[in-house]
């Protein structure tokens, strides 16, 4: 189980520090965001070189971005030790899952709210991951879709199946309150923004989910 909180919450001014304050997790989030895929802009590949440089931990790339096939790789290649990419805008999947492979990174797709598992469910043995969003991406602080439970445990369901080794992260809403409710479903990758960087102790708020999702 691992707790990815997400520095979407951070100060942008001060990212060194933010991620120092989470030592204690398992891995950073770092949404990237396009201003086309999502309505909302943030930051690209050479801040992630950056951060990867400095990072005590492995980073998790979430690219809410168009053309993923085109952009994504240049985050494994930069040092994203987890590389996702949304799959209502990617081209050719399979390709893209093997690119970021072979460079490296673990390869993950993301569903959005709407979007369901069912057509996707073949590519899991290209996968190392699978993030349901559980708000609609493009901002923190959102309230968290219960209703998105369904597919998690459909997710979980497949892999089961499978017999693989692929992960399903859950990401928007995740908090003290919510955070059960997500590993009952089969969640085992908890990204968590304004619940961690909006906490006076970002570190007892990392350690307050683990234990949550633990129980
Ligand atoms: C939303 C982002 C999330 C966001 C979550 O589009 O993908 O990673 O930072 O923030 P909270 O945890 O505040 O919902
Ligand atoms: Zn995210």
């Amino acid at each position: 189980m691992l707790i990815s909180p997400s520095i979407l919450s951070a100060d942008f001014a001060n990212l060194q520090s933010e991620l120092d304050r989470i030592a204690n997790a398992d891995w950073a989030h770092v949404d990237v965001m396009d201003n086309h895929f999502v309505p909302n802009l943030t930051l690209g590949a050479p801040v992630v070189e950056a951060l990867a440089k400095v990072s005590p931990i492995p980073l998790d790339a979430h690219l809410m971005i168009e053309d993923p096939d085109r952009w994504a790789p240049q985050y494994a290649e930069v040092g994203a030790r987890s590389v996702t990419f949304h799959i209502e805008a990617a081209s050719d999947p399979v390709t893209l899952a093997r690119t970021l492979r072979s460079e490296g990174a673990r390869a993950s797709m993301a569903l959005k709210p709407g979007t369901p598992f069912a057509p996707y469910e073949d590519l899991l043995p290209e996968l190392d991951m699978v993030l349901v969003m559980t708000v609609e991406p493009g901002f923190g602080g959102q309230s968290f879709m219960a209703d998105q439970m369904p597919k998690v445990r459909q997710v979980r369901e497949a892999v089961r199946r499978l017999g693989g080794e692929v992960w399903i992260q859950v990401d928007g809403g995740v908090s003290a309150a919510t955070i059960e409710q997500c590993a009952d479903a089969g969640a085992d990758v908890f990204v968590a923004g304004s619940a961690v960087y909006g906490a006076a102790s970002a570190a007892d708020a990392v350690d307050e989910l683990r234990a949550l999702a633990g129980k």
